[in-house]
Formats: C-alpha cells, sequence, structure tokens
C-alpha cells in the first residue's frame, strides 16, 4: 500500500486562517488582540529557528507578540521575575518558555511558575493533571495537534492499538494522554524497551518523538498502519529527516506525516489555538 500523505502544511494553515477570522471577529467586538510572550533564553540556533517562526505566525493571525530573548546568562531568578510580570499583565494571555534552556537554569520551575491559565504549552503540572484526568483545559501543542491531523483521516481511534515511541513530557506522554482520552490502547516506548520492532509491527498507529534519524525502520511499520513522525533532524549532508524511515514507511503505512511539512507546522498552529482560547476563555 503507498500511504496517503497527512499534510500538516496545509491543515495548519486552515487552522491559522480560522483563528485569525476569530480574532478579527473578537476586535471588531472591542475585545484585546491576544498576546503572546515566548520567552528565549541564549542562542541555541534551533530555538531561534522556531521562535522566529513562532512570531511571523503570530503576527500574520493578528496577535500581539510580546516575545523576549534574553542572553544565555539571565539567572532563574531573572527568569521568574519576568515570569510574574507577564502573569500580571492583562494584555498578555499565552506564556511560553521556549525549550531547551541552559544548564544553569531549571525549567520546571519556570513552567511552575506560568499562570496555568496562560500556560499555552500545557506544560504546567495543573495542565499536564487535567489532560490525565480526561478534563484537558491546555493540553501541549505537539501531541493536541496531531489529534487534529488524526481526526482528519476520518479513522475512529476507539480499540486502535497506538505505540508511541518516546516519553517525554513535551511528546510522548502526553501524547499517551491524549491517545488514551480516545480510547486507543496505548503502549508506550523509551530507550529501556525491550525488542521494539515487534511492538511497532504490532501497532495501528505509530507516534515517533525521539529524536535520532530514521530510528524506526520503514519494515517494522504494519500494512495500513497510521505513522506519524515528529522528529526533524539535520545529516551532515544537509538533509532534513523524520524519526522514521520515511522512504520504507510510506509503502506500507495507510497515512504518513512528511518531514518537513507534517508535525512541524501542526506544533505552531495549536499554540495559536491555546492562546486564542486562554484570551477569549474559549
Ligand atoms: N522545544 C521543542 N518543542 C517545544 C514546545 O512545544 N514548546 C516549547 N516551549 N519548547 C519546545
Amino acid at each position: 500500500m503507498a500511504a496517503k500523505i497527512l499534510d500538516g502544511k496545509a491543515i495548519a494553515l486552515e487552522l491559522r486562517e480560522s483563528i485569525a477570522e476569530e480574532i478579527k471577529s473578537q476586535v471588531a467586538k472591542g475585545n484585546k488582540a491576544p498576546g503572546l510572550a515566548v520567552i528565549l533564553v541564549g542562542e541555541d540556533p534551533a530555538s531561534q529557528v522556531y521562535v522566529r517562526n513562532k512570531k511571523i505566525a503570530c503576527e500574520k493571525a493578528g496577535f500581539v507578540d510580546v516575545s523576549m530573548e534574553l542572553p544565555a546568562s539571565t539567572t532563574q531568578e531573572e527568569l521568574l521575575a519576568r515570569i510574574d510580570e507577564l502573569n500580571a499583565r492583562d494584555d498578555v494571555h499565552g506564556i511560553i518558555v521556549q525549550l531547551p534552556v541552559p544548564k544553569h537554569i531549571d525549567p520546571e520551575e519556570l513552567i511552575e511558575r506560568i499562570d496555568p491559565k496562560k500556560d499555552v504549552d500545557g506544560f504546567h503540572p495543573y495542565n499536564m493533571g487535567r489532560l490525565a484526568t480526561r478534563m484537558p483545559v491546555l493540553a501541549p501543542c505537539t501531541p493536541h495537534g496531531v489529534m487534529t491531523m488524526l481526526a482528519k483521516t476520518g479513522i475512529p481511534l476507539r480499540g486502535l492499538n497506538a505505540v508511541v515511541v518516546g516519553a517525554s513530557n513535551i511528546v510522548g506522554v502526553p501524547m499517551t494522554l491524549e491517545l488514551l482520552n480516545e480510547r486507543a490502547t496505548v503502549t508506550v516506548c523509551h530507550s529501556a524497551t525491550k525488542d521494539l520492532a515487534k511492538k511497532v509491527s504490532e501497532a495501528d498507529i505509530v507516534v515517533v518523538g525521539v529524536g535520532i534519524p530514521e530510528m524506526v525502520k520503514g519494515d517494522w511499520i504494519k500494512d495500513g498502519a497510521i505513522v506519524i513522525d515528529v522528529g526533524i533532524n539535520r545529516l551532515e549532508d544537509g538533509r532534513l529527516v523524520g524519526d522514521v524511515e520515511y522512504e520504507v514507511a510510506k509503502e506500507k503505512a495507510s497515512w504518513i506525516t512528511p518531514v518537513p511539512g507534517g508535525v512541524g507546522p501542526m506544533t505552531i498552529a495549536t499554540l495559536l489555538q491555546n492562546t486564542l482560547q486562554a484570551a477569549y476563555e474559549l
């Protein structure tokens, strides 16, 4: 079977256009445009690219960008004070700290300091707890964006075997909770998992977010499975590849996300969706 492409770029564009429409109508009613603060600490080149893309998407959709780029020497106390200021501003509806942060910074303490109502990354223990108890409020952007893409396949997830490869707080764990909330049977695999190939080969849906180029081999994929590749890795020859061996996997899957142009654009669109929700309590 040759897979159909889950075109994240197109789905994200559609979502961003509907968000822009909603903002226009809120502003026409006299409400403020949503304000989003992305805090970037240091000069990690990949993070600089992500933050630039977030800012562009933010401004195009009619949000007010109140991002701050701070030097790598910024202290934990300074960052906590910045978050306190942003929490108190009524023109700021969403606050995120771009990860990773420099080694001397404790990201967990920063995340817990963000007002959960403004935690548009959905990483605060309050929001993770809401997701885990089937009462989601603001859900982490990448997994929630994946759910939006899965809905586009029209395939009900109830009862399907889902395998999530990677157990990070940003992707694997909230992805597991999202799939469980749709009544999939979920197996979570990580670096201590035995016989990963066998686990993946039994999956109707595979979601991979590990950050290792082409770690999941195409011939592990079950015929007709849905393959979601969260990874984006630059090889020495300059090529961008995912965490799944795409060329082989696409011959076996029913649906597959390309890299780039799959999950990546959905993360940003979902961040805007969360900020819209935080601003207008939708
Ligand atoms: N770094 C990689 N992905 C993310 C994300 O979704 N949010 C934040 N804040 N940092 C990230």
